[in-house]
């Protein structure tokens, strides 16, 4: 079944030049970019996107991750994406992440994680929501 999901490339990644690669794992994995763009987080964007974690330890960190630099936001079309793209991405931890996967190669830390993804579908339309107009999504 055709879906979407939403996806981050983090500042550990853009600071490192390695959009495209990514990309072209995503690519590969049979995942079409339907929307993107290239921003630079507020404060309150992080907080607002993250607001689910506001209570975790790690919280401020997480902030002050997301905002250090630039994010490619971007909604992911394809077959099952939601799961198609956890799979690519890998663990969130990248120690536990399998060979081969976005965060097993390029990640450098729990925190640095060069990638997000949404967790479900439903969360996925949330945050597709929070990020991108309808117009911006050319399938
Ligand atoms: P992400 O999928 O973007 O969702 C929340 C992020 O918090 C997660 O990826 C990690 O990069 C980050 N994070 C930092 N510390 C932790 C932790 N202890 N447990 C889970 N996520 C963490």
């Amino acid at each position: 079944m055709t879906e979407r999901t939403f996806s981050i490339i983090k500042p550990d990644a853009t600071r490192r030049n390695i959009t495209g690669k990514i990309i072209t794992k995503l690519e590969d994995a049979g995942l079409r970019v339907v929307a993107q763009k290239r921003v630079r987080w507020s404060k309150a964007d992080a907080e607002a996107f993250y607001a689910v974690h506001k209570e975790r330890p790690f919280f401020n960190d997480l902030v002050a991750f997301m905002t250090s630099g630039p994010v490619v936001l971007q909604v992911l079309e394809g077959d099952t994406a939601v799961a198609r793209n956890r799979e690519i991405m890998g663990a969130t931890n990248p120690a536990e992440a399998a060979a081969g996967t976005i965060r097993a190669e390029y990640a450098e830390s729990l925190e640095a994680n060069s990638v997000h993804g949404s967790d479900s579908p439903e969360n996925a339309a949330i945050e597709i929501s929070q990020c991108f107009s309808d117009a911006e999504i050319v399938g």
